[in-house]
């Protein structure tokens, strides 16, 4: 099947950041004909319709979340954009804020109407200063064609934004770590409940959304909900809590392959055939060991997991955490598991917080173990050390305030699962990481 995309069409053309070009294209139409002829609730109503769900990592229907802000709220409301994009791999929002800026910002502008919010915090990961540059002119052109400020084209509706830069670490992605960031302090996530749409920025309700879901917002009000449940996956009906997959997705595929890129597909793509479709194939002729489905928190399929469809379904079935980001790694049959493991380990133990002692020593051990592994000194009872660790950190365990721990786990888990035999291996020749050497252990 041929795919058209629409979240991604307009990137290659000529200055695709402006808002003339935009424009052209029928931009901001779909908000101008939100302003002039419907309710907020219509727009969150559309959205729910329509099936949107999160494209941040956690999947949760967009227009669902929307409706849990408190009713007839006599202060303000606040967006917060989410364009922290710290997951290893993941880089599909900064490819929508570089070159196409303004379905975004109509997707916030949509969102604000919906919600009643007359302010959206756009909280921007603080490496990404080229999307920073081109998102601050962007706004500027809204600003100065009336579309952002005061009474927004003679209507009673307000809204500003402001751009944020992040603190740098990837822990300012957690929607309350963001949100404690964005009020000037150290992003350590909040104990939850309450959440955000009842108290968040500046203790004021505030939805959370990251980019992509915000591009997708843009689309649906544009196209309708018929169009966006014609792409993707409808939910299972022997599964009545099934949200069902719908819409297009943006596949970042990295690592390797010959050629590493991001693809708008319809959701429930095989990493099969964005590996050798689209991706140029497994480089150097070999074949795929493993691949990360959605940003490295999501855990490992095997090379005959390869044609599990990825939807907000697929990757749990075959004991992933979920479809996260989308992101997709791959590790070729040369790479020892022992190594991309310690990388993995190496990550999240220097992400951690530090708020929760299961996260922050946790994560600390794991690393220590598979240091000792890379470097040859491993011992029989470490695997069943390091999934026991695993197990006990995290939100679905109940120990960590917030969901890092679970990521920093899942890898860890399907990693000695899945590829076992692997790393008993390498403990019984006593393998030793190959390349660049290895800092002391502990010293990070
Ligand atoms: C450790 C951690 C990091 C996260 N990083 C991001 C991120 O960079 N961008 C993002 O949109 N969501 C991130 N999330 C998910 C957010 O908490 C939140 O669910 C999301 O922004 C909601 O937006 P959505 O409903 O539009 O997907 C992260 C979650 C965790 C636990
Ligand atoms: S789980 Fe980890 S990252 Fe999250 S709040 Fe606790 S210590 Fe911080």
């Amino acid at each position: 099947m041929t795919y058209e995309p629409v979240l991604l069409a307009r990137i290659d053309k000529p200055d695709s950041h402006r808002l003339e070009g935009y424009r052209a294209d029928g931009g901001y139409q779909a908000f101008e004909r939100a302003l002039k002829e419907k309710q907020p609730i219509d727009v969150v109503n559309a959205v729910k319709d329509a099936g949107l769900r999160g494209r941040g990592g956690a999947g949760f229907p967009c227009g669902l979340k929307w409706t849990f802000l408190p009713k007839d709220h006599p202060g303000p409301i606040y967006l917060c954009v989410n364009a922290d994009e710290s997951e290893p791999c993941t880089f599909n929002n900064r490819i929508l804020m570089e070159r196409d800026p303004h379905q975004i910002l109509e997707g916030v502008l949509l969102a604000c109407f919906a919600i009643k919010s007359s302010r959206a915090y756009y909280y921007i990961r603080y490496e990404y200063g080229q999307s920073y540059r081109v998102l601050q002119a962007a706004i500027d052109e809204l600003y100065a064609a009336g579309l952002l400020g005061k009474n927004i084209l003679g209507s009673n509706f307000n809204c500003d934004i402001y751009l944020h830069r992040g603190a740098g670490a990837y822990i300012c992605g957690e929607e309350t770590g963001l949100i404690e960031s964005l009020e000037g302090k150290r992003a350590w996530p909040r104990i939850k409940p309450p959440f955000p749409a009842i108290e968040g920025a500046f203790r004021k309700p505030t939805i959370v959304n990251n980019v992509e879901t915000l591009a997708c917002v843009t689309q649906i009000l544009r196209r309708g909900k018929e169009w966006f449940q014609s792409i993707g996956v409808p939910p299972d009906p022997k599964n009545p809590r099934d949200a069902g997959s719908y819409g297009p997705k943006l596949y970042c595929v990295s690592g390797h392959v010959n050629k590493p890129g991001c693809w708008e597909l319809p959701l429930g793509v095989t990493s099969r055939e964005l590996i050798d479709k689209y991706a140029g194939g497994v480089w150097k002729g070999r074949k795929a060991k493993a691949v990360v489905p959605g940003g490295l928190s999501m855990g490992f399929l095997t090379d005959k997991e390869l044609d599990i469809p990825l939807d907000f379904n697929g990757p749990g079935k075959a004991g992933c955490l979920g479809l996260g980001t989308a992101a997709i790694t791959v590790v070729d049959d040369q790479t020892s598991m022992v190594d991309v493991l310690h990388n993995v380990c190496q990550f999240y133990a220097h992400e951690s917080c530090g708020q929760c002692t299961p996260c922050r020593e946790g994560t600390g051990w794991m690393l220590k173990i598979t240091e000792r592994l890379a470097r040859g000194q491993g011992r029989k009872e470490d695997l069943d050390i390091l999934i026991d660790i695993a197990d006990r950190i995290g939100i679905m365990p109940g120990t960590t305030i917030c969901g890092l721990a679970d990521g920093a786990g899942w890898p860890v888990k399907n990693a000695i699962r899945k590829f076992r035999s692997e790393f008993e291996e390498a403990i019984k020749s006593g393998y030793k990481r190959q390349g660049r050497s290895l800092p002391l252990v502990g010293a990070h």
